[in-house]
């Protein structure tokens, strides 16, 4: 790790060699290149829920091939763009409109224009992966056109792909990020490549905060404003950044982003596959991270209900060596873990197999939200139940997140239900047991009496789809 800070970053965008100094690192991409004078990506939210700010990232996929990825700009801090190349709305006409914009004008699909740097970005992405279809914009709100038009320009996008400037440049070897020590504004930014240069960081700056995809942490640079002396970024450590698969146990590197992880292991895990399906937008797991989901601790996270109904298991480490936890011993209050000072989130491990004396698993997550993508849960369920030969439950994970301050497992129903035959009348006894086992609250969102019949609801709804 280089010892000497240094007061200067550099990055490519629109494909030229921009110096990036005196300015904070948690000054968000989007300030900057506003404030630069890139005013064609637009501000709507500033929290990562519009995608006004759409920009393309290149970077390297589940693949390892480099790919143009769409990524909320308004979250990103400029720090982590050190070292690499953006593209905005004003970046990919090259002497004439972009097929992509082209699209747009042939279809009509803008009228104030305010969301259509975004969405234009987040077709572009999409043009050179070949995945144009509505998901690919699942990100971008717009207000006034209306979505028609919109889906005929990407439809005609999507049958017309080209080979030009932009496709060649995604043939260049994918390298790996380089490290940076930044010091902006008296503020620091580290991207260490090594965990044990991670954990010597955090030993040297007590006062460090780790840093992932920022889709959490972003919105205090972008809308509270908060400043963080020394931020460590863990997207280019090496041992953070892996996935291991064997038919024993699957596991996944903290700073794994989570499209990789959708590539990576669709079919191996269906309640993930379902709950990564409903995981905010494109342009969010593009850059979030399991590390940094799990590290939030928040009780509407949606991973941890998943991974707490797979027994997952975590590995620590810090200055003081290795560890490894159970999720479930992981939260232990509201925004609370027993991460100590110093300690860093290495990996999350699941085990692969089912229960000894099980002849099936049945396993699936259910997210209830307001809407259908981009949203935060009401209610997020996990489920895993291991039966034998006669049909008999001998493994049960029953997982929530929304109904308590912390993720949580519904211990005392998993007990009961060991031993019963998995039928409609052991389901309707349980969910008597479910509705009196949180004492959730009520919010914005939804009143606790809705929580609790959705706790029991959505167990049925399992069984019934799993009967
Ligand atoms: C528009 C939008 C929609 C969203 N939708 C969802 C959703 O549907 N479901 C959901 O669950 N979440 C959602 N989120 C929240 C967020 O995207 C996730 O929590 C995400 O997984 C955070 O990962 P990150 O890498 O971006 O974390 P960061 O923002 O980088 O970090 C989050 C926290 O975790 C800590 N951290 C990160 N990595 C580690 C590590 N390896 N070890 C220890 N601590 C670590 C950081 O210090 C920080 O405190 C949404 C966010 C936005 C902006
Ligand atoms: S400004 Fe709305 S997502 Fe960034
Ligand atoms: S064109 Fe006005 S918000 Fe989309």
């Amino acid at each position: 790790m280089k010892q000497v800070l240094e007061s200067c970053l550099t990055a490519t965008i629109n494909g030229e060699t921009v110096r990036i100094q005196a300015i904070a690192p948690t000054t968000t991409l989007l300030e900057y290149l506003r404030q630069s004078g890139r005013v064609g990506t637009k501000e709507g939210c500033g929290d990562g829920d519009c995608g006004a700010c759409t920009v393309a990232l290149m970077a390297q996929g589940a693949d390892g091939k480099l790919h143009y990825q769409a990524v909320n700009s308004c979250l990103i801090p400029i720090g982590a763009i050190a070292g690499r190349h953006i593209l905005t709305v004003e970046g990919i006409a090259n002497g004439c409109l972009h097929p992509v914009q082209a699209a747009m004008v042939q279809t009509g699909g803008s009228q104030c224009g305010y969301c259509t740097p975004g969405f234009i970005m987040s077709l572009f992405a999409a043009y050179y992966d070949g995945t144009v279809n509505d998901a690919c914009v699942e990100g971008n709100l717009c207000r006034c056109t209306g979505y028609l038009a919109i889906r005929r320009a990407a439809s005609l996008v999507a049958s017309s792909p080209v080979q030009d400037v932009f496709r060649d440049r995604l043939a260049q070897t994918a390298t790996e990020l380089g490290e940076v020590s930044y010091d902006g504004a008296q503020s620091q930014f580290y991207r260490p490549t090594q965990l044990s240069e991670v954990l010597a960081l955090l030993q040297q700056h007590p006062n460090a905060t780790l840093v992932a995809g920022a889709t959490d942490l972003g919105l205090d640079f972008s809308h509270h404003r908060k400043s963080y002396p020394v931020l460590v970024s863990l997207e280019a450590v090496v041992e953070l950044n892996f996935m291991h698969q064997t038919t024993e146990a699957v596991e996944i590197g903290a700073a794994v982003p989570l499209s990789h992880i959708e590539d990576r292991l669709r079919g191996v895990f269906p309640s993930l596959d379902e709950m990564l399906y409903w995981f905010a937008a494109r342009q969010v797991r593009n850059r979030a991270t399991l590390g940094g989901n799990i590290g939030t601790a928040s009780p509407i996270g949606d991973l941890p209900p998943v991974l707490l109904a797979l027994d997952a298991e975590l590995k620590l480490a810090s200055a003081v060596g290795e560890r490894t936890l159970p999720l479930a011993n992981f939260f232990k209050g509201y925004r609370q873990t027993d991460l100590q000072p110093g300690e860093v989130i290495v990996s999350c491990k699941i085990a692969r197999t089912i229960a000894p004396g099980a002849v099936r698993r049945l396993s699936q997550s259910y997210k209830i939200g307001k809407r259908g993508t981009d949203d935060i849960s009401i209610v997020a369920a996990a489920f895993c139940i291991d039966l034998d030969e006669q049909n008999q439950i001998v493994h049960a994970r029953l997982a929530y997140g929304g109904v308590a301050a912390t993720p949580v497992r519904a211990i005392v129903v998993e007990q009961w239900l060991l031993g019963k035959p998995w039928t409609a009348e052991t389901i309707q006894q349980a969910k008597s047991h479910l509705k009196t086992a949180f004492t959730p609250l009520t919010d914005l969102r939804g009143s606790a009496e809705y929580r609790k019949l959705l706790i029991a609801n959505l167990f049925e709804k399992f069984f019934v789809e799993y009967p």
